[in-house]
């Protein structure tokens, strides 16, 4: 089962957690971090898990629950909303990624050319940065090699993403709420 949670700033949410110590933090990191964890803690309570503290909304390796390696966990969080995903990990299923951008986000040409590659191919740029971006969360922790990981070591061929010699995957891509919202999921593995 995959749920993922959308939460915007316009809910006017009540929902404080303790923000984690950081010397850098803002309000609105503040904001980026109350609003995926919530979307966090509703994807769980629509799993049927109960949220009571901050130790069950702990993600391991961005990759899966602290508390229960089997249910792999993603975050996003942008300028005015963030969203979450979960699934239960299984033989099909290995790692789950989310994105979400605004989708009025203009992406230039100078920043495409630091994440696309001549094999790429999306319906539009921003489908291409979101497409990159949820990639990239569902398969960092499957990436051991000593060179860094990064979105160019990533293929997106419209609604499928591969890592060479790695893994491939399924993308899914919707409109919701003035945001393109993009989910990864790891359906193979070349180990
Ligand atoms: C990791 C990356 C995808 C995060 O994206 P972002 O735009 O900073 O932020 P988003 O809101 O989309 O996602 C943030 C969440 O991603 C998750 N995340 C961070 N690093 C991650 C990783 N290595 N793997 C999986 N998930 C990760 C975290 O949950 C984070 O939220 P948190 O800090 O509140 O816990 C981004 O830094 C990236 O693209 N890295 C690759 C570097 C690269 O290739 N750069 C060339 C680019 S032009």
């Amino acid at each position: 089962m995959i749920i993922w949670k959308f939460i915007d700033d316009k809910g006017g949410h009540d929902f404080n957690l303790p923000y984690p110590d950081d010397p850098s933090q803002t309000a609105i990191r503040k904001s980026h971090f109350q609003n995926s964890r919530l979307a966090l803690s509703e994807c769980l309570k629509a799993h049927g898990r109960q949220v009571e503290a901050i130790e069950d909304l702990m993600i391991r390796d961005h990759h899966c629950l602290k508390k229960d390696n089997q249910l792999l966990a993603s975050l996003a969080h942008t300028r005015g909303a963030a969203c979450a995903i979960v699934a239960t990990q299984s033989d099909k299923l290995h790692g789950v990624g989310i994105d979400c951008e605004q989708q009025d986000r203009v992406i230039r040409h100078e920043i495409l050319d630091k994440f696309s590659g001549e094999l790429d191919d999306a319906e539009t740029n921003l489908h291409l940065w979101c497409a990159k971006e949820a990639a990239f969360k569902a398969s960092s922790f499957f990436w051991k090699k000593e060179k860094t990981f990064i979105l160019k070591d990533i293929i997106i061929k419209k609604d499928t993403f591969e890592i060479p010699g790695l893994l491939a995957g399924e993308l899914e891509h919707e409109n919701f709420s003035g945001y393109l919202v993009t989910k990864a999921m790891v359906t193979q593995l070349f180990l």
